[in-house]
């Protein structure tokens, strides 16, 4: 079984701020660290870092992407699928206050740029009961979506960041949502605590799986056999950018290798408290011998 991960590379220009920029206002920021991150990269890191074998499929800018390509073949990652293109390299703007939250501006570039073409190229190398992991930085994902279903691939869903695309994708072809409170309760079109909302994405498609995230609350999983709930290792918050990533990366990956949902899920809550201990979201990620030997 392979895995592929078709998503977003980003630059990450992390600011440092007193508080996020409100409307009107300029502000200086304390300090400027660049780091490799997007959605996709992030997850493809932390799934390597898990133990998985991964192929990565994506574009970078042919002028300022190698760094990024370079980022995910030091840990493993197949990046024979990423297109150098002519576009920018997609970028994003995160502000991070003083609590370690951020806010993120993201500007696509090249990750807008997926091919119909490059799609059907991709997918003619992976096959019946691949996993296939999408998030929602690119274009072309609900095609993504309809060709590898049509192949018998396994479709994981993180709808991140959630817009109004979301509709237009074939969502009951996903076998895993991997989804926060907010966009559990936008694809349900109701709110409602995390077993509410958990019931309500099983009741609406109920051949899926369901990882729903409750930021300090922990997550809760559910499938046709069994709900059951982890709580987060505590610990003193640096930068959270990358650690949902980090956490489904390492979900999918002990899944990959024949772990239970549970033990896949506990090491998954382990390695995203390791990652928000530390800056930057790809550089956060921690290999899978410092997650086993902590806590
Ligand atoms: O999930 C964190 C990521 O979101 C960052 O690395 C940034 O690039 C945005 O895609």
């Amino acid at each position: 079984m392979k895995i592929l991960n078709f998503g977003s590379l980003n630059i990450d220009y992390v600011y440092q701020v007193d508080h996020f920029v409100r409307e009107g206002e300029t502000i200086s920021s304390d300090s400027l660290e660049i780091f490799c991150g997007g959605k996709g990269l992030n997850q493809s890191l932390a799934l390597s870092k898990s133990g998985a074998k991964v192929w990565h499929a994506g574009a970078v800018g042919a002028q300022d992407g190698a760094i990024l390509i370079q980022e995910l073949e030091q840990f493993g990652v197949d990046t024979g699928n990423i297109k150098r293109l002519k576009n920018k390299t997609g970028h994003a703007i995160i502000q991070k206050n003083q609590e370690g939250q951020n806010g993120i501006l993201l500007y696509g570039g090249a990750n807008q740029e997926i091919t119909r073409d490059q799609v059907d190229e991709v997918l003619s190398e992976f096959g019946e009961g691949d996993f296939l992991i999408l998030q929602n930085e690119i274009n072309e994902v609900g095609y993504i979506m309809e060709q590898a279903y049509g192949k018998g691939m396994r479709i994981i869903l993180n709808p991140s960041p959630m817009d109004r695309k979301i509709w237009t994708y074939p969502l009951p072809y996903v076998e895993f949502f991997i989804l926060n409170e907010i966009e559990a309760g936008d694809i349900c079109q109701k709110s409602g605590s995390g077993r509410e909302l958990l019931d309500q994405l099983a009741e609406k498609f109920p051949k899926a799986k369901v990882l729903l995230t409750l930021g300090q609350d922990g997550s809760l999983y559910k499938d046709g056999q069994q709900v059951f709930e982890q709580k987060i290792y505590p610990v003193h918050v640096v930068d959270t950018t990358g650690a949902g990533d980090t956490f489904t990366g390492y979900f999918i990956g002990g899944l990959s290798l024949g772990e239970s949902p549970e033990q896949a899920l506990d090491h998954a809550a382990k390695a995203a408290s390791i990652a928000v201990s530390r800056a930057g979201a790809a550089p956060s990620i921690p290999g899978r011998d410092e997650v086993m030997r902590s806590y």
